[in-house]
């Protein structure tokens, strides 16, 4: 199934698919086999730290690899590109969706960099899926102490009709009171639900994307979901999965060597933590 064509069976049937980011094999194998086990479309993030690490043409090679062999619909992401360079290397390298995040810029430079990036991509590969940002989303993916959420920061949703008409993207990441990571003295984390139904409204076709899954009430997501929102990414969440479970591995076998059995307690407990997240998001079962 093509990318957008996922998005667009999500938007439909009001779940989201959501978008979990690796930047190892290790981790990519776990998500794979939660997706596969619970027959649910996934979506592969790379940031640009991300996807240096494990290798460009590597990533493109390694999804493709077990899209063929597991048959489950997998759209790899290139996620937060600050730059049309960035945006180009993915596209050229074979990426199925790319997130050009011009957040940082003002308004106008955000929609030009924006409409060149979909020119780009769309010329090069119609079926390709392109995420635009608008708002500012703070923090990344790591354990904060405190991150204070500015009235500003929020999506605007009279500037989210005139992105979307301006820069013909297909997706839009927007700014709604989630943040990246996870804040360790934060008694209330929410969303602002309103302003999601608000964006909508401005702007029904376009696939909302909710950021910073990590941490976030599974109550607002599932409310978020069904206001609109059709992918939802997260980090964080895997990566202290991830590597909690390598530390207790390595502890209780400290005299192991074998990689593939230290590594096995990371891979069973990002599938687990996976398979949650696609129970939460509600595309079991959707491909
Ligand atoms: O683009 C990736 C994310 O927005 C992940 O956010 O680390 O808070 O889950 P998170
Ligand atoms: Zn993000």
């Amino acid at each position: 199934m093509e990318p957008i064509q996922i998005l667009k069976k999500a938007q439909e049937g009001q779940y989201a698919v959501g978008q979990f980011n690796i930047s190892t094999g290790e981790q990519l194998r776990a998500i794979i086999e939660a997706a596969r086990e619970l027959q649910s479309p996934v979506i592969i993030g790379t940031s640009e730290s991300e996807r240096s690490f494990i290798g460009i043409k590597q990533i493109v090679a390694l999804v493709n690899t077990w899209q063929e062999e597991t048959n489950i619909p997998v759209i790899l992401n290139a996620d937060h590109c600050k730059s049309f360079e960035s945006v180009k290397e993915a596209v050229d390298a074979g990426y199925s969706a790319v997130h050009f995040d011009g957040s940082g810029l003002d308004f106008n430079k955000n929609i030009e960099i924006t409409r060149q990036v979909v020119e780009y991509a769309k010329s090069k590969n119609p079926d390709i899926v392109v995420e635009g940002e608008l708002g500012y989303l703070r923090g990344g993916s790591e354990i904060h102490k405190e991150i204070e959420i500015k009235p500003e920061d929020l999506t605007k949703p009279d500037q989210a009709k005139e992105f979307i008409e301006k820069t013909k993207v297909d997706s839009l990441a927007i700014a709604v009171g989630n943040i990246h990571g996870i804040e360790v003295d934060l008694e209330n984390p929410h969303l602002y639900l309103e302003k999601i139904k608000e964006i909508q409204k401005n702007v029904p076709s376009t696939f909302l994307v909710l950021h910073g899954g990590s941490g976030t009430p599974e109550e607002d997501i599932k409310e978020a979901i069904k206001l609109g929102v059709v992918k939802v990414n997260v980090n964080t969440e895997l990566r202290i999965a991830f590597v909690n479970a390598l530390k207790k591995s390595l502890a209780e076998q400290s005299s192991e060597i074998k990689p593939y059995k230290i590594l096995a307690y990371s891979v069973n407990t990002v599938r687990e933590t996976v398979k949650e997240k696609i129970k939460l998001f509600g595309s079991q079962g959707k491909i």
